[in-house]
């Protein structure tokens, strides 16, 4: 503890990506929980029970003031990165020096330890922090309702494009990723090495996805099969081209099955199930 710091400052939580879809949902879980939370963002967010700050991965000079004080981190890496590795790493040894014990890394479904992207931080763990725990989602049912490009081709032409034909995927809800996250950063003991894969309780196709939204959302939502190559070019139009290979790629391990499981981790570690699709559409809109 430096001079002007209380105990508290010690015990701080640092949630990065504390705007996004899962920060935003466990921030006021760890407040309500009394413990003191920094929300991290690219412009200091203003959130209820935290102090915002400027933290920018790119950036290292925002570095030691969000991790001034914490002993706990949410880590969620950079949007979009091809190698997270390369600012998360020199970031986590920065946070163990500076007093951080426990970190609960934010990573996929798809993705297993020592795989591409955030693969790689997820296997540099056990060698930085004695009480880690990787949280492997898999695709956030609020990818049909935010800011995500399924809920904008939804909004403005009422079609989910997709490569993934009748293949299924366990769509979870960010707020029960956020309820596993309070739980990895707050029980004790804590977890030692956690390898969480999370999905919500049931596997579903994007043609049951547009079902349930023509019920409940009260417009035709319908699923157009892509081929990966047709899938890849859209996406290549808008992206890097490397970027566009990586998601029409999962789109196409989805097609052959990769992500037609559920789990009952979230349900192991809250104490109750998880959201359905069912129940998350009819609380958006209300029916
Ligand atoms: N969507 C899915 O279906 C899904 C499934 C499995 C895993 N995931 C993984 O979940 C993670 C989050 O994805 P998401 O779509 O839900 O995004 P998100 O968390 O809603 O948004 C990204 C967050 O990261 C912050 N951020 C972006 N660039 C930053 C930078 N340079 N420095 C510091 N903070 C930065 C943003 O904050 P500011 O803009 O305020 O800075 C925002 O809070 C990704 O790693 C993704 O691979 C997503």
């Amino acid at each position: 503890m430096t001079s002007g710091e209380t105990p508290a400052d010690c015990d701080t939580i640092l949630v990065t990506g504390a705007t996004g879809n899962t920060g935003s949902r466990l921030v006021p879980r760890l407040a309500a929980l009394g413990h003191p939370v920094r929300a991290a963002g690219r412009r200091a967010p203003e959130l209820p029970g935290a102090q915002g700050v400027a933290f920018d991965w790119y950036d290292p000079a925002t570095h030691d003031a969000a991790l001034r004080g914490a002993a706990r981190l949410y880590l969620v890496p950079p949007t979009a990165a091809p190698d997270p590795a390369a600012v998360m790493l020199p970031f986590l040894e920065r946070a163990r020096s500076a007093g951080v014990r426990r970190v609960a890394l934010l990573s996929s479904s798809a993705i297993p330890a020592g795989g591409p992207g955030v693969g790689q931080v997820h296997a540099a763990l056990p060698d930085l922090f004695d009480a880690w725990a990787v949280l492997r989602p898999s695709w956030f049912m609020q990818n049909f309702t935010d800011r995500h490009p399924h809920a904008e081709s939804i909004r403005t032409s009422g079609v989910l494009l997709t490569a993934t034909g009748a293949g299924r995927v366990g769509f979870i809800d960010a707020d029960d990723i956020a309820a596993v996250a309070a739980h990895a950063l707050t029980d004790e003991p804590p977890l030692r090495g956690a390898d969480l894969v999370l999905t919500g309780p049931q596997s579903l196709s994007y043609d049951d996805i547009a079902a349930t939204l023509t019920a409940l959302g009260g417009r035709p939502v319908r699923h157009r099969s892509l081929t990966y190559d047709q899938l890849h070019d859209r996406l290549a139009a808008d992206m890097p081209a490397g970027f566009a290979t990586l998601l029409a790629g999962l789109d196409r391990a989805i097609a052959d099955g990769a992500e037609d499981r559920v789990t009952d981790t979230v349900e192991r570690i809250t104490g109750r199930p998880p959201r359905s699709f069912h129940e998350f559409a009819a609380a958006r809109w209300g029916t």
